[in-house]
C-alpha cells in the first residue's frame, strides 16, 4: 500500500517537474529534502518521501500509556518511578504517557465547585492537585512528579522538585491553580476520566494501553513495560528496544 502511493505519487511528480531536471541542483544535501522542488531537482524524491512517510508514521502511531493512579499510594509510587518513568526515558519516541491522579478519590458537587475525597487523606488529595496543576504549567511536569514520588515526603518536596527539574516554573502559579477554580477543574477531568474508565477500575496502578485494559496487559505492564511498548510498536524498532539486550550481555572479560 505504502509502496503504491509512492509510486503513483513519484510518477505524478515526475510528470508534474519534469525528470531530467538533476543537473539544476543547487542545494546542500541536508537541505534536498526540504522542498518537493529540491526533492525532484536532486533526484531523491523517493527516499525523501520514504523517510518522510517514516517520521509521520512514528508520531501518530505512538503507543499510548495511561497510568490512573494517587499520589499517596505505594504500589503507584513503586510504579511510576521505577517502571514507566525509566521506560518513557528511554523509548519516549515511540510512546506517550499520560498521567490521571485521582485514583480511589470520590468528588461531591458543591455549588460552583467540587469537594474531593481521597483514599490516603486530605494530603493525598493535595498531592494528586499539585500534580494536576504541574502538568497544566510546565513541560518538565513528568520529571517534578518523578522527583516527588520518589522522595520520601511527596508533598513537601513538590516545591524543591520544580525548582529544581523545572528553572523557569514559578511555584506561587502552582499554587494558585492548586488553591483556585482551575485546579478544581482540571481534577473534575480527572475524576470524569477515570470514571470512563471501561473496564471500571478495580485498584491502582491502573493502566491502560492504547485506552485498552486487560488483565494480561496489566500484567505485561507491571513485569515489563518495557518489551511490551517496543513489541507494540508498529513502526520501526528504535534502538533501545533492540539494544537493551546485548546491552546487558556485555561482559568485561578476565584476561
Ligand atoms: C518533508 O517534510 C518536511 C517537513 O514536514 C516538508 O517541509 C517537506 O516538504 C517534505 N518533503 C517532501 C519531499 O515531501
Ligand atoms: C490547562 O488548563 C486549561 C483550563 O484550565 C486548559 O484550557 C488548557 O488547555 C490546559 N493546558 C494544558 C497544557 O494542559
Amino acid at each position: 500500500m505504502k509502496a503504491l502511493v509512492l509510486l503513483i505519487l513519484t510518477i505524478w511528480l515526475n510528470t508534474k517537474y519534469g525528470s531530467c531536471a538533476l543537473s539544476s541542483c543547487s542545494v546542500p544535501p541536508s537541505k534536498w529534502c526540504s522542498s518537493l522542488d529540491s526533492a525532484v531537482k536532486c533526484g531523491v524524491l523517493k527516499q525523501c518521501l520514504e523517510s518522510n512517510f517514516t517520521r509521520s508514521h512514528e508520531a501518530t502511531e505512538k503507543v499510548q500509556v495511561a497510568l490512573y493512579y494517587e499520589s499517596l499510594c505505594p504500589g503507584c509510587r513503586q510504579f511510576l518511578t521505577q517502571i514507566i518513568y525509566p521506560t518513557w526515558l528511554l523509548l519516549n519516541e515511540i510512546m506517550d504517557v499520560d498521567l490521571v491522579p485521582y485514583g480511589n478519590a470520590a468528588e461531591k458537587h458543591d455549588g460552583q465547585k467540587y469537594i474531593y475525597q481521597c483514599q490516603h487523606g486530605e494530603p493525598e488529595c493535595l498531592g494528586n492537585m499539585i500534580e494536576t496543576c504541574l502538568m497544566n504549567l510546565s513541560s518538565s511536569a513528568f520529571q517534578i512528579i518523578q522527583c516527588m514520588e520518589s522522595s520520601a515526603n511527596v508533598i513537601k518536596s513538590a516545591q524543591i522538585c520544580g525548582e529544581l527539574q523545572d528553572p523557569e516554573l514559578s511555584w506561587t502559579s502552582i499554587m494558585s491553580c492548586v488553591k483556585g477554580d482551575q485546579g478544581n477543574q482540571l481534577m473534575h477531568l480527572n475524576a470524569l476520566k477515570t470514571d470512563a474508565l471501561n473496564p471500571p477500575h478495580q485498584y491502582v496502578p491502573w493502566v491502560t494501553i492504547n485506552g485498552e485494559h486487560t488483565e494480561a496487559l496489566q500484567d505485561k505492564a507491571m513485569n515489563s513495560l518495557f518489551t511490551l511498548v517496543c513489541s507494540m510498536y508498529k513502526g520501526p524498532k528504535p534502538k533501545a528496544c533492540g539494544g537493551s539486550q546485548s546491552h546487558f550481555r556485555s561482559y568485561c572479560y578476565n584476561e
